[in-house]
């Protein structure tokens, strides 16, 4: 029989064609969503499969639907996000299901390289470090988006992805941003013409889902703003 220190858990089994499995699992303090997964995976089901690392938000692996909201599992905590004593976890939307929680990460990173969010500066280990003030406002704009932890949350969220599969998505284009604005990167004008076309920037409908859930508070929406009007500029001067 349930007690009132018991949650009813269903969590998705299967591919893309799976269905929920119901689970009891015994409610403590601080007990996080990842907890109830782990609980589940090591004392009733071995089979179940899912994906974490590093347990204190660093790594980005760990990132699920829960009651219906991309979350972090590993800092969300059971008590903020339990209605009564349900909850429901399925792996994150807008990626293929590999199996149970874990979903296929390939295209999502792939679009981090589409977007080029990989840094191209010109400098050899010979050379000096750069120096770039901590006033300097283009270093300053790119902190709002440097602490960006690859989970793919803000992707999860993103209503444009659901429709538009090819759209480079709030991630990789925030990435985007965060090079557009180092001063060390030289890659600049390549990259905004990887951002300018119907899978970029202009696709964003600015509707904040991706700002809304992002875990480490970081706006893709305001960088990919940002990079409509870098994409403007240079369309203007010619440099597109
Ligand atoms: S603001 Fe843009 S990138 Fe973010 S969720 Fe909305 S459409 Fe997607
Ligand atoms: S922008 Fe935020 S939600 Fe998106 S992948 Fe990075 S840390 Fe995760
Ligand atoms: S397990 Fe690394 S961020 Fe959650």
């Amino acid at each position: 029989m349930q007690s009132d220190n018991t949650l009813m858990v269903r969590v998705w089994r299967g591919g893309a064609e799976g269905k929920y499995q119901a689970f009891e699992v015994p409610r403590h303090a601080s007990q996080t969503v990842l907890d109830v997964v782990t609980h589940i995976q090591r004392a009733l089901d071995p089979t179940l499969a899912y994906r974490f690392a590093c347990r204190v938000g660093m790594c980005g692996s760990c990132a699920m639907t829960v009651n219906g909201v991309p979350r972090w599992t590993c800092r969300t905590h059971v008590d903020k996000v339990v209605k009564g004593d349900h909850m429901e976890i399925a792996p994150l939307r807008n990626l293929p299901v590999i199996r149970d929680l874990v979903t296929d990460m390939r295209e999502f990173f792939d679009k981090w390289a589409r977007a080029k969010g990989i840094f191209e500066g010109k400098r050899t280990r010979q050379d000096d470090f750069a120096l770039i003030s901590p006033e300097d406002g283009n270093r300053k704009e790119a902190n709002k988006g440097i602490e960006c932890i690859g989970c793919a949350v803000c992707y999860s969220a993103c209503d444009v992805v659901a429709q538009n599969p090819d759209y480079l998505g709030p991630a990789a284009l925030n990435r985007a941003w965060t090079l557009v604005k180092d001063e060390r990167d030289t890659a600049g004008a390549e990259r905004l013409r990887a951002v300018a076309g119907d899978a970029g920037c202009h696709s964003c409908h600015t509707h904040m889902s991706c700002t809304e859930h992002c875990p480490k508070q970081i706006s893709p929406t305001a960088g990919i703003a940002g990079l409509k009007r870098e994409v403007a500029r240079a369309a203007l001067k010619g440099t597109l």
